[in-house]
Order: C-alpha cells, then sequence, then structure tokens
C-alpha cells in the first residue's frame, strides 16, 4: 500500500477520496501540517498543481517521502456565464457559510433572468510522486440547478445540484452513488487508469 498525502483541508472531499481510493494501491491519508496556498483565478489545473507541489514541499520539509495529491473544483453555472468557476470555494466573501453561498447563488441565477439552469461540477487533480512523476486529469459532471435545496449528503453545493439521470441532487446520493458518477469520482478513475498505464512502477 502506498501512501498518498491528500492536499485539502476539506473534509467532505476526503471522505470522498476514501471511499474512491479504497480497493487502489493507495492509502489515503492527510498530513496535519498541511498549510494551503493561496489558490490564482486562472484554472482549477493551476490550483490543482499549486496545492500538491506546496503539500509535497512541505512533505520533504518534515522529511516524509510519499506521493501527492492535488485537487481544485468548482461549480459552474450557465446563467451566470460560467461563475463561481475557479471562485467557487470564495463564492459570497470571506465571511459566507455554505448555507448563505447556495442562498446567494439562488438569488443571482432568480436576478439573471436566465431560464437556464445547467451547470457542472469540475474536477481537477494533480498527481506528484516523490520520484519526480506527474500527472493531471480534469473530469466533470453535467447537471441543473434545482429550485430549492434538497438532501442532506455531501457538501458544499450538492444539495442545489440536482443529477438528472438520478432525478436528485447529489446532497439526496448516498455517496457511492455520487461518487459513480461525480466530477470527482471521474477524475480519480481517470488518474488511477493512467497511473497504472503511463508511469513505472514506483514512480
Ligand atoms: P476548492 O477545490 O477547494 O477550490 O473548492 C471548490 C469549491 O467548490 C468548494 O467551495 C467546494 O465546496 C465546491 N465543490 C467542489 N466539489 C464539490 C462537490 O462535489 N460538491 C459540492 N460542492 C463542491
Amino acid at each position: 500500500m502506498r501512501k498518498l498525502y491528500l492536499a485539502t483541508r476539506n473534509a467532505g472531499k476526503v471522505r470522498e477520496f476514501q471511499q474512491l481510493l479504497a480497493g487502489s494501491n493507495f492509502e489515503p491519508v492527510r498530513f496535519d501540517g498541511y498549510a494551503e496556498p493561496e489558490e490564482g483565478s486562472a484554472s482549477y489545473a493551476e490550483n490543482a498543481a499549486l496545492k500538491a507541489r506546496a503539500l509535497a514541499e512541505q512533505l520533504r520539509t518534515a522529511g516524509i517521502a510519499g506521493a501527492v495529491l492535488g485537487d481544485d473544483s468548482g461549480l459552474e453555472v450557465a446563467a451566470l456565464g460560467g461563475r463561481p468557476g475557479v471562485l467557487s470555494a470564495r463564492y459570497g466573501g470571506p465571511s459566507a457559510t455554505w448555507a448563505s453561498r447556495r442562498t446567494q447563488l439562488l438569488a443571482e441565477i432568480a436576478a439573471s433572468g436566465s431560464a437556464d439552469r445547467r451547470a457542472r461540477f469540475v474536477c481537477a487533480l494533480a498527481y506528484i510522486y516523490t520520484g519526480g512523476s506527474r500527472l493531471s486529469v480534469e473530469e466533470h459532471v453535467d447537471g441543473v440547478i434545482g429550485e430549492r435545496v434538497r438532501g442532506a449528503e455531501g457538501f458544499g453545493y450538492d444539495p442545489l445540484f440536482v443529477y438528472e439521470p438520478a432525478g436528485r441532487t447529489f446532497a439526496e446520493l448516498p455517496e457511492e452513488e455520487k461518487n459513480n458518477v461525480s466530477h470527482r469520482g471521474r477524475a480519480v478513475r481517470t488518474l488511477l487508469e493512467r497511473i497504472t498505464i503511463e508511469l513505472p512502477r514506483n514512480a
């Protein structure tokens, strides 16, 4: 089993990674001293790489060798021209709560006058191994923004994100069902395939 250090402080993401990596050769672990770098606004891929590089450096300083996974994700809403996108975690300002972000998003969509409810979750992953190997992947899942929040599972924008084939929000789906179709689930599966195919053993 190879330890995979997760460059995130988000408990919801950690839980999903643990489930998504169960049965793989990786054991996802947190590094208690992880200090998250300031995110940019250019792209998910850049932010994922930024987080992975920061954690790799922090592990090296602590004398720990291990593989690192950086994640950056966001919600793109068609009626808002793709916002909040890479700025999803910062939507609503520094004092916003999850409930207030969701309320604000619904209000902004209503104020836009658009009847377009389409949205997508995007997830970029950056993998770094001690030896220097790097891989990055990006995946997404399409959905629509519901008229109101529904469900108590998941985290973040999940109660607003309706996955149409299931007719339910991500917060109404059991975690395993969300992981089967979500942006993060797809990205993890693509990454694991590429690690197997493209990287030499232990690289
Ligand atoms: P970041 O990846 O830490 O920059 O955060 C991305 C933002 O999008 C956070 O506010 C997350 O809560 C939100 N987000 C990302 N993935 C999901 C998800 O699967 N469900 C709900 N919200 C998500």
